[in-house]
């Protein structure tokens, strides 16, 4: 498949589908949570008070396929932990052709190369998919939505 991997930071008209992407997976669930937040949470990518170090977006021509994003803080219970990966989507119609590793790599390049991290971590429903990225389970974290009583899977990758 023939896309880019751009920075939201450098191309914001794509905020507005990031924002429904994860609004509609992640968040419309929870009573705080409202489109406008999270749109305002992307707008801030890559700005230096932001706990969103990026996000970035798989496209082809003007067309937007995916996301993945690079965070300071993820979970208010491990803020111990930094940096996160987060957001991991991709629309329904290109799922299936690596996108989503690419750009769990872009995000994993861009922790080491920018912030010197040597480990990143992400919360999931899904660890077998990051296990086949090289990902380790660690633990698990609380639902902070209070809908999976089981939580979420904690993952680390050395860098
Ligand atoms: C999960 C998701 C990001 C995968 O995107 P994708 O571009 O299709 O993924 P890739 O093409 O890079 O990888 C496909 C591989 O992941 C595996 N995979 C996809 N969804 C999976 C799942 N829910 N659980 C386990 N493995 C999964 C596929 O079986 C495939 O494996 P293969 O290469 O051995 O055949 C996409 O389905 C999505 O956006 N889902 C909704 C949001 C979501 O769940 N995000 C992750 C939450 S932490």
């Amino acid at each position: 498949m023939d896309y880019q991997l751009v920075r939201l930071s450098q191309e914001p008209h794509f905020a507005e589908t990031c924002a429904a992407w994860v609004y509609g997976e992640w968040r419309c669930q929870r009573k705080e949570a409202s489109y406008p937040k999270v749109l305002a949470y992307l707008q801030s990518a890559g700005q230096p008070e932001s706990d969103l170090f990026e996000c970035w977006v798989a496209v082809q021509d003007w067309r937007p396929l995916g996301m993945a994003c690079l965070k300071r803080v993820e979970h208010v219970d491990r803020l111990d932990l930094s940096p996160w990966l987060g957001s991991v989507y991709v629309h329904p119609e290109f799922r299936g052709g690596g996108l989503a590793h690419a750009l769990i790599a872009q995000v994993e390049r861009q922790a080491v190369e920018e912030y010197g991290a040597k480990e990143c971590y992400l919360q999931t429903g899904i660890p077998a998919f990051y296990v086949d990225a090289g990902w380790e389970d660690i633990g698990r974290v609380r639902d902070t939505r209070g809908l999976n009583k089981d939580g979420w899977v904690l993952m680390r990758k050395s860098l």
